[in-house]
């Protein structure tokens, strides 16, 4: 499959800038996509978005031109049609934390994709997950630095908590990180100007208040209607034990799970998201 052979080389682009970082190669467990034998040459990582453009280069001081011109990313054309299909996005925030993988693997037995909004001090700590999940397709999004009530702070220190996890996610994800959702949904008109796609929800379970697994999945599956998005958190085993029957449920019903920007095509920066048109 064409996406899963550019997601191996991504997740080797990946792998190679980890090690770069010093977060040392050994962290990495991406599963079954071992490069290994694969006969895809690994590549050196994509620059950012907003590396600043090569300047233009006067050969006549000897100075030789560039060799490589940045690369824009963008998220992938969506596999699924969601202005025809069912479709939902499942949404944890919080992580990536230690049951954040078992999450993975729920998701990965149900091909589904999530979206991940990341805390970037906890996507520091655990960047292999970070770099799993990017790898096996779900989208990865951005909800500030160590869960910062933005409401409180300066435009300023806004900005500076998103952009320190911003850059650091997508070095690590290689993907566009466009997104971001205000911890405890706090947030201002700032916040909603800083050049992000604000993602919030329709379908709001409350997971960490009842902490049970099966309130967690009656939520979803009461909740969710075509073009939701839900929100949960992937910090709490709770949460990660009521996947497979929420997965399950959903598949039954007919939904497609899908990442945000596949069910809202481009997330548009400097707006509220709350579900799909
Ligand atoms: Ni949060």
């Amino acid at each position: 499959m064409k996406c899963f052979r550019t997601r191996t080389v991504t997740t080797l682009a990946s792998m190679a800038l980890l090690a770069a970082l010093g977060f040392g190669a050994s962290a990495c467990t991406a599963q079954s996509q071992s490069p290994i034998g694969s006969g895809v040459e690994p590549q050196a990582p994509q620059l950012s978005p907003d590396a600043a453009p090569q300047a233009a280069v006067d050969v006549r001081l000897g100075v030789p031109p560039p060799t490589a011109t940045p690369i824009q990313l963008a998220w992938p054309k969506p596999q699924v049609d969601c202005t025809i299909a069912k479709c939902v996005a499942l949404t944890y925030d919080d992580g990536p934390g230690k049951h954040t993988e078992e999450l993975l693997d729920h998701f990965a037995d149900a091909d589904a994709k999530a979206t991940l909004f990341m805390l970037g001090k906890n996507a520091k700590s655990r960047p292999e997950v970070v770099i799993r999940a990017a790898a096996e397709g779900h989208a990865i999004a951005n909800h500030t630095w160590d869960h910062a009530n933005l409401r409180t702070l300066s435009r300023t220190k806004q900005k500076a908590q998103l952009d320190k996890t911003a850059s650091l996610l997508r070095e690590l994800s290689d993907q566009p990180v466009t997104m971001m959702r205000p911890p405890y949904l706090a947030f201002n008109d700032d916040t909603v100007r800083l050049g992000f796609a604000v993602v919030l929800q329709d379908v709001n379970t409350k997971d960490w208040q009842t902490l049970n697994t099966s309130t967690t999945v009656k939520k979803v599956l009461d909740g969710v209607r075509p073009g939701s998005i839900v929100l949960m958190h992937d910090v709490h085993k709770s949460t990660v034990d009521a996947a497979p029957a929420i997965l399950r449920e959903l598949n039954k019903r007919g939904y497609h799970m899908v990442t945000v920007p596949e069910l809202l095509g481009e997330p548009e920066p400097n707006k509220l998201h709350f579900r799909q048109r």
